[in-house]
């Protein structure tokens, strides 16, 4: 048994690279949601990603905090981190178990070997998942330390992939130095050999977590303060997180082309399509119940400041607070700093009469 592998090191939901993470911005926001509504009952965070956010809103005392993504590889990992009540000892004790399991080849071998990871790793992977499945499926585990296992298989195998943290592409250079003439080649940590780790828990009842499509959702969420922070781009957040949206649901679709994704057209944003995001957000706006909602949006948005804020503001009386700040491009690889405004839109919901 390997003692040293669940307890070295712990994950916690900010350890994330996520495209959008408001991991550098959550104080600012809650700072001026919580000075704009003083009203600390339900909030509704309706594209959690991550869920900083969500988390934020926690430590704020906010009373019944909603986070809801389409994504069940985010909300699988914040139910692991809320929502898991199993014992510690139990946990390290299957995480060594798993740790221990003799590689073997199945999906994740054929599919992402040599591309996605190297094949050492998938082969770990391919041994850890499935058992992970089976374990569920047999009623040996529950469904939180289900959820926990697949939340850490999925920071796991980010952590070894060979990738910038995004899934519509992968580094071509398996065995090449790190980087080279200022263009990363590849990661080192792409060698190392996967290992589940834990997760730096913290359970709490004041959180539920939903996944699903908000714009289905959100007229049956009861919350006066509603945060949004969809897509803002033309990305799809599902093709840049295709695959671990594959280890999370493990339903071993089949994948095409050179990036490997498989089909799933629910999981496109009409926020990342230029002809339907205003659509989207009149929708999003019309079904929702808090009186008072936040959006964040940015200078490199679909939309300009003015569009959106000429939205909000058929649906109440609106703010608008800004916060420049620098952020690292991705130049085909290549590090380059710019600067974006971020935009805070509060809008206070005109009543019904
Ligand atoms: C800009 S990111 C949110 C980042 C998040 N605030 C954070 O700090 O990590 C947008 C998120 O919206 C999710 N998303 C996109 N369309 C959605 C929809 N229709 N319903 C729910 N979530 C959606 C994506 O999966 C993505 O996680």
């Amino acid at each position: 048994m390997d003692s040293t592998t669940a307890k070295d090191i712990a994950y916690s939901i900010e350890n994330r690279k996520y495209l959008g993470s408001k991991k550098y911005l959550k104080g600012w926001i809650l700072d001026t949601i919580v000075k704009t509504t003083g009203d600390l009952s339900g909030f509704l965070d309706g594209f959690c990603g991550t869920g900083v956010i969500s988390g934020e809103a926690l430590l704020r005392g906010f009373k019944k905090v909603t986070a809801v993504d389409i994504l069940s590889a985010n909300t699988v990992i914040l139910k692991a981190f809320y929502h898991c009540r199993v014992d510690k000892k139990d946990i390290d004790s299957v995480i060594d178990y798993l740790n221990n399991l003799r590689p073997a080849e199945g999906y994740i071998t054929s599919h992402f070997s040599g591309s996605y990871f190297i094949n050492d790793n998938c082969m770990i992977m391919d041994a850890v998942r499935d058992e992970i499945e089976r374990l569920f499926t047999t009623g040996e585990i529950n469904a939180e330390l289900y959820n926990y296992l697949v939340a850490g298989f999925i920071l796991s195998a980010d952590r070894v992939s060979n990738t910038i943290g995004q899934y519509d592409a992968y580094l071509k250079h398996i065995g090449s130095p790190s980087v080279k003439e200022g263009r990363h080649l590849v990661d080192t940590r792409v060698y190392s050999p996967f290992r589940l780790k834990s997760l730096k828990t913290k359970y709490t009842e004041n959180i539920k977590v939903i996944t699903g499509d908000i714009l289905n959702i959100t007229d049956s969420i009861n919350a006066d303060t509603a945060y949004y922070d969809p897509p803002y781009n033309r990305r799809q957040y599902f093709s840049n997180y295709h695959l671990l949206e594959n280890f999370a649901v493990w339903n071993k679709p089949p994948v095409f082309g050179k990036t490997k994704k498989y089909r799933h057209r629910k999981m496109l944003s009409p926020f990342s399509r230029k002809r339907d995001v205003e659509g989207a957000f009149n929708t999003l706006l019309t079904r929702t119940k808090a009186d008072r909602i936040f959006i964040s949006y940015n200078s490199e948005g679909l939309l300009t400041v003015d569009e959106l804020t000429g939205i909000c503001e058929k649906y109440g009386t609106i703010t608008l607070y800004s916060y420049p700040y620098r952020i690292f491009g991705n130049g085909a690889g290549i590090s380059v700093k710019r600067r974006i405004t971020e935009y805070l839109i509060a809008i206070k919901k005109k009543r019904k009469r």
